[in-house]
This record gives C-alpha cells, structure tokens and sequence, in this order.
C-alpha cells in the first residue's frame, strides 16, 4: 500500500494540534491524526481557563513573575516572556475563532477574569467551568471545515521514521482496519499531551499516556524534567468518579479546604498552617500540605467547602462542577465534597524550542508532550493551554519556512510485519499496567525518598523487559502500544528523579529535603542509557 503523504504530519487534536494545523498558511497539506476520537484530550476537560492579562491593575511583569516564581528558579526567563506577551493574541484569535468566554456580570463588554493559585491578580478568561470543551470543540469545528486539512482519527502513532537523521513520518495503527499506515512527512509533529495515565489516581483522560515522549525518546531526542509531575489537590474522592477535577476555580473564587469534622461545614481550614496565601499558594504546596494531613490523621481524603457562598453564584459559575457532583450524590451549594490530589499534569517532556523545534530535523514537538522551560520545576495554573497556543502559533511559522524549502523524502522503508504471534490476551496487558500504575503512585508520588526510587527503579526495570518482550513478538494494539510508551515514560521519571539530590517545585524528597543553591535541568537521552544502567 501507498504511503500517504503530506507536509506536515501532526500526531495529537488537543489545543496544541488543532491550533497548529488551523496556523499554518492554507496552501500547506495538513494530516491531523488522534488516537480516539477527534475532540478526546486533556484539553476536552479543562476547567479552571487560560492565564492573560486583561485586567487594568495586572501587568505583563506581574504575570512573568508569577510564573518564574511558581517554577522554582527552572523557567527559562525567554520563553517565560514569550509565552506571556503572546497571551493576549492568542486570547484574540481564539475569540476571533467563535470561543465564547464568560463575560462579566458587572460589564458585558468585558470578560470575567478568575484567580488561581500562584496568580497575583485575576488573570483567567473562562467559559463557565468548561473552557477546554469550548476551545476544543470550536477548533475541531474549523479543523473539519479545513479543505487543507485532512483528519485520522481512531489512529495510533506506533514510532517515528528517521532518514538520514531527519524525521520523515511515523508508522500508525489505523485501530478500524488494524492496518498499519505509512505516514510520510516533511514536518511531524509531535502534539500528543501529557502521561498522568502512568499514575493510578489522575484527573487525565485515557489517551494520556506520553506516547509522544516515548517515540521521541527512541528517535534519540532529549527529554528533559520528567521528575517535575504535578498532582492537582483537588479532585473529586468518590468510586464513580474516575479522578474528577474540581477546578482551582473554586479556591479561587473562596473555597476552603478543611480536616473532616463530624460536621464537615465547621471542619477546620489548614492551609494558613503551611502557607500565608492559603487555598491560593501553588499546587504543589497545596497538594503537599493535603497529602501530609491526610498522612498524619491516617484520612482517605480532606474537604473542600464553597457553600458559603450564594448558590445561583456557584451554580452560574460552575455548572459542570454542580452537575457532576449531583450525580454523585453531593450539593455543592450546601456541603463540602471529599477531595484527594491526583497526578494532573507534566511539566517535563521532549526537550523543544518555544517553536517546537526538537534535537531531530523534521520533529517538532508542542503542548504539554514538550519541555520549553516555561513552566519550570512547576507550572502555574492555567498557564498550560497557554503554552499550547502561543506555541502552536511559533511552531507554525517555523515549520511553513522548512516545509517550503524541503523536498518530500525518499521512499519510507514499509512496516516490519515480522511478527507472527497474535495480539495478546487482555489480561496480561491489564496486569502489568496496573502494576506499573501503583508502583508509580506508591513510591514516585507527593513525597519521594531514595529508598522508594530505588523500589520503583527494580519494578519498573522487570516490567520493562517483559512489555519489550511482549512487544517484539506480538501484532502491535492500542493498549500493547500505550503500555510500551507508559513503562518507558514511567522509567523516565523515575531515573529523572534519582538524579535530582534536592526538593524543589513538584519534587519533594525525604531524603534532600532542601533546595540546592545550583539550578538545574535534568535532561536524559539515549546516550546515557549506558551509563545509568550501572
Ligand atoms: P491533549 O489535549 O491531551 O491532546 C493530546 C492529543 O494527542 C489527543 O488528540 C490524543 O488522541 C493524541 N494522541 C496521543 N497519543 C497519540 C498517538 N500515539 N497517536 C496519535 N494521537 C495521539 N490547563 C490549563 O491551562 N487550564 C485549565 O483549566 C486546565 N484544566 C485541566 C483540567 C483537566 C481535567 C486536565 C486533565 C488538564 C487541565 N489542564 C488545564 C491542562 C491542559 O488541559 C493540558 O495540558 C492541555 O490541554 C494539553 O493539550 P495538548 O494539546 O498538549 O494535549
Ligand atoms: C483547574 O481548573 O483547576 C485546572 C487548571 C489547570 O490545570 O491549569
């Protein structure tokens, strides 16, 4: 069969994706692939919004500063600027591109603006509690009209194709047919999210699982800060629940979270205890302090109270929040709800200029697959649908010079079908990958220690070999695939971990509880291997 062929090959449909293919000037042939379908992403189900400055007493100073301080002395201070004096433009085109955000009740020509932790003034443009559905939906609407742009959805990136040290496509499961496809490219895009299925308890979707990250890796880019993993403080604590996000929106807009009391209304409030800003100090202070009341007291779980405030306020403002709480059994406008952190974003991944550019011609990597150095050893909220914007933008720039300056490659080697045991049973795919997502979450969670490293380190080696194994002798699916990329991206955390002799931002140590005057990136590739194997 025919490879298909186009300029540029993106591997994703979040915001950073779809924004991407929409950017890019319209004589350029465009494949936007996703492994589910088309609108299935983190940024489907994000809430709290997106940070800019639009407030009159706010400044664009302000915002970097609140960024370089939340990263913990890792951003990069250039692409921090970047990101932030390209807000309000990619703020614009998003409006200009028919996303609706909620406007202010005391103004209708201005938009309301929220607060989250970290955030020095209320920078965040909204649509209710349900921001990513409004841009991924109203971007895979244009996507779909697009007569540039064709769309693979149901498609999974199995690796990439390197010539002559250039990226020149990938190898992808078209999971209908269970053919696999031969995408040929002069740019490929990596757009493939985050990984925070590698923990148990996570607030992302099931396509999280850093598949772009793991093909990067084996192509030999540089991955960099995968130590540095973020676990929301709030999600929702109840079976049916499946990790629900309960925005920071709601600190935000007075929450409090509060020890379990027989009256859980009058439970006492804490956070002032770790921290003078309280409910609104960054994530990875909140969710500390919550995993050491709930370590203490020997807790499943704390409160989370807004029910001081006016009902038609909570229930206007978060609508997704009330509802899906309903279900579940809990008025938000009368009681407090169960919470627990979970792993909710990754601030490392494939080492990437701010236009997406990777240590490989051809392979640009943007969104939160990539490391830019915006976020440093922590993002700030809502910073995240930021960076996959403004990126998106820079990338499409770079990639309409290189794509009008390159020839299509040579003919791509086909898929080696040498495999000839059929797929594996269901069962051996589920066992390991449970095993590797409480492994995670028991030894490479809130709080580290190098003892729990090291137990990680031994398991996660043992899964390695025998999913590498699995894979080498067996027809590739979707869920052999993902548990490939998960093992190589849980092993990168872990190795990233242990290299880190310090606390600072998202990783916290028992055993080097304080930050080292010397800051650092940790950047692994496959050179290394060698060496950390010993
Ligand atoms: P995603 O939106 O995750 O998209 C990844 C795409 O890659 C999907 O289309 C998937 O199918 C595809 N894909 C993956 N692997 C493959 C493969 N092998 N082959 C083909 N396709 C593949 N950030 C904020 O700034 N503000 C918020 O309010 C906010 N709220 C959040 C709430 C929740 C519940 C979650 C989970 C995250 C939230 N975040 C928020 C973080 C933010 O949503 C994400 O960081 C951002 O959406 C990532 O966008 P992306 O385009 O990089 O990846
Ligand atoms: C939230 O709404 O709490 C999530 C915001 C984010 O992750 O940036």
């Amino acid at each position: 069969m025919k490879p298909y062929q186009y300029d540029v090959v993106i591997l994703g449909a979040g915001a950073a994706g779809l924004t991407l293919a929409l950017r890019l000037p319209k004589h350029i042939r465009v494949a936007v692939l996703s492994k589910a379908s088309l609108t299935e992403s983190a940024t489907l189900y994000a809430q709290g919004g997106i940070s800019v400055v639009l407030d009159k007493n706010d400044s664009v100073n302000a915002h970097i500063n609140d960024t370089l301080s939340a990263g913990a002395g890792l951003c990069d201070p250039d692409t921090v600027r970047y990101v932030v004096e390209n807000a309000k433009r990619s703020i614009e085109w998003l409006i200009e591109s028919g996303v609706a955000f909620t406007r202010s009740a005391d103004n209708k020509d201005e938009y309301h603006l929220t607060k989250e932790g970290g955030h020095s003034h209320r920078r965040i443009i909204h649509s209710a509690d349900a921001t990513g559905h409004a841009v991924e939906t109203t971007l895979a609407e244009q996507v779909r009209n697009a007569a540039n742009i064709d769309i693979f959805d149901d498609h999974i990136a199995i690796d990439l194709i390197k010539q002559d040290e250039r990226c020149v496509g990938a190898y992808v499961l078209n999971k209908s047919s269970n053919h696999i496809d031969v995408f040929s490219s002069k740019a490929t895009v990596l757009a493939t999210g985050g990984a925070g299925k590698a923990y148990l308890y996570t607030s992302n979707p099931d396509v999280s699982t850093g598949d772009g990250i793991a093909m990067a890796w084996r192509a030999g880019c540089r991955i960099g800060n995968m130590e540095f993993i973020q676990f929301h403080p709030t999600c929702l604590y109840h079976p049916d629940a499946k990790s629900f996000l309960m925005t920071e929106a709601l600190r935000g807009e007075g929450a409090k979270l509060r020890l379990p009391d027989k009256n859980a209304k009058e439970g006492k409030a804490f956070l002032h205890k770790f921290d003078p800003r309280g409910e609104l100090a960054p994530r990875d202070i909140v969710a500390r302090a919550i995993d050491y009341e709930i370590k203490r007291l020997g807790l499943d779980y704390v409160y989370l109270d807004i029910s001081h405030r006016d009902a038609d306020f909570i229930i206007e403002h978060f609508p997704t929040v009330y509802e899906r709480c309903k279900q579940l059994g809990f008025d938000l406008t009368k009681q407090a709800v169960p919470v627990v952190p979970a792993a909710h974003y990754l601030c490392g991944g494939v080492v990437a200029g701010i236009d997406g550019r990777t240590d490989l011609t051809g392979l640009y990597a943007i969104g939160e697959t990539a490391c830019t150095g915006l976020h440093g050893a922590n993002r700030m909220a809502s910073n995240s649908l930021l960076e996959c914007l403004v990126m998106a933008d820079a990338a499409a720039k770079n990639i309409a010079r290189l794509v009008d300056k390159t020839n299509y490659p040579d003919k791509l080697e086909p898929w080696d079908a040498s495999r000839v045991t059929p797929s594996l049973e269901t069962v051996e795919i589920s066992h390991n990958w449970d095993e590797l997502r409480r492994v995670m979450s028991d030894y490479v969670g809130i709080v580290r220690s190098n003892k729990r490293l090291k137990l990680a380190r031994k398991r996660i080696d043992n899964l390695k070999q025998e999913i590498n194994e699995f894979y080498s002798h067996h027809d590739v699916s979707n869920d052999l695939l993902e548990l490939r990329n998960l093992v190589t991206v849980a092993d990168l955390i872990v190795r990233s971990a242990m290299r880190r002799r310090e606390s600072r931002g998202l990783h916290y140590t028992l055993d080097y509880p304080g930050m080292s005057d010397v800051a650092s990136n940790t950047y692994l590739s496959l050179a290394d291997d060698q060496s950390d194997q010993s």
